[in-house]
């Protein structure tokens, strides 16, 4: 279950969550490719401490919400360091808008980029880890897919659809060494999404009495990376906020 030497394509990269991860891959040895949308600068210090550490790796861009962008960042990745072994879907959209003021741009470009862009990226190399016999597929979900949350119906709705994904792909390549799960945190600091907690602690509450942080988020993936008896699943990491 060695990650040393497998080949990564992790989608924002250039976020909280996609740094810490990012920075967990390199540690353990892998090639990955940071794909970024717009923050080219984190992508790319990412690629300069992979290089530190005597990896290849490449920070491909794109925009998620484009349907051509997943094919194009999967063979950019497959030229420049081969075959992709693991495939984390992490970037996400989240645009806050109450029900009764979501505009279908607003849907369209959420469910674009957080639930077609995993679907084409899945699609794109599934088939490829199946001939292989290995292979790993992580969606970034949120709690929101089980509770609403608080974005918006559009964001829930998108991350819920992860879960049906999922649900329907596990199954067809679990025969075959690949694995396909999702993590579904709430509420994690020291991203763009929730920059900092305000003083004082968090205003919703939380059972374990914080936020939490992208490493945590990058602890539970990794180990949801290494373990091939682990597969079909949605991990909540969400503070106790909604127990299953
Ligand atoms: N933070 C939380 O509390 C929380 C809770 C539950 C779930 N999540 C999920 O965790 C994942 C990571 O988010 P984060 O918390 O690390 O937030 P973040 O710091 O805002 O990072 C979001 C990442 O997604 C990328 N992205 C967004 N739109 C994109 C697009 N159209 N095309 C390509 N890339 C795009 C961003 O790229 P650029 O910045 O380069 O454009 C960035 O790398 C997301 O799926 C999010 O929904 C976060």
């Amino acid at each position: 279950m060695d990650i040393a030497g497998r080949v990564a394509l992790l989608t924002g990269a250039s976020g909280g969550i996609g740094g810490a991860l990012g920075r967990r891959l390199i540690a353990a040895g892998a090639r990955v490719a940071f794909a970024y949308g717009s923050h080219s600068e984190e992508a790319e210090q990412l690629v300069a401490e992979a290089n530190d550490a005597g990896l290849d790796a490449v920070a491909p861009a794109g925009d998620l919400a484009d349907p051509g962008t997943p094919a194009r960042l999967v063979g950019e990745t497959v030229e420049a360091l081969g075959p992709i072994n693991i495939l984390i879907s992490n970037a996400g959209y989240s645009v806050r808008q109450e029900y009764t003021d979501v505009d279908p741009r607003a849907w369209e470009r959420t469910l674009a980029v957080n639930l077609r862009a995993p679907f084409l990226l899945a699609q794109a190399v599934l088939p490829g880890m199946v001939e292989r016999g290995w292979g790993r597929v992580l969606f970034m979900s949120s709690v929101a897919a089980f509770t609403g949350g608080v974005v918006g119906p559009h964001y829930a709705a998108s991350k819920a659809g992860l879960h049906g994904l999922l649900h329907h792909l596990a199954p067809r390549v679990a025969g075959h060494g690949v694995t396909v799960n999702a993590v579904a945190p709430a509420l994690i600091e020291g991203t763009r999404m929730l920059p900092a907690a305000p003083d004082g602690g968090p205003a919703l509450p939380i059972p374990v009495g914080r936020y939490g942080r992208p490493e945590e988020v990058a602890d539970l993936s990794m180990a949801v990376l290494r373990n091939g008896y682990l597969t079909d699943q949605v991990l909540g990491l969400d503070g106790g906020i909604h127990p299953r």
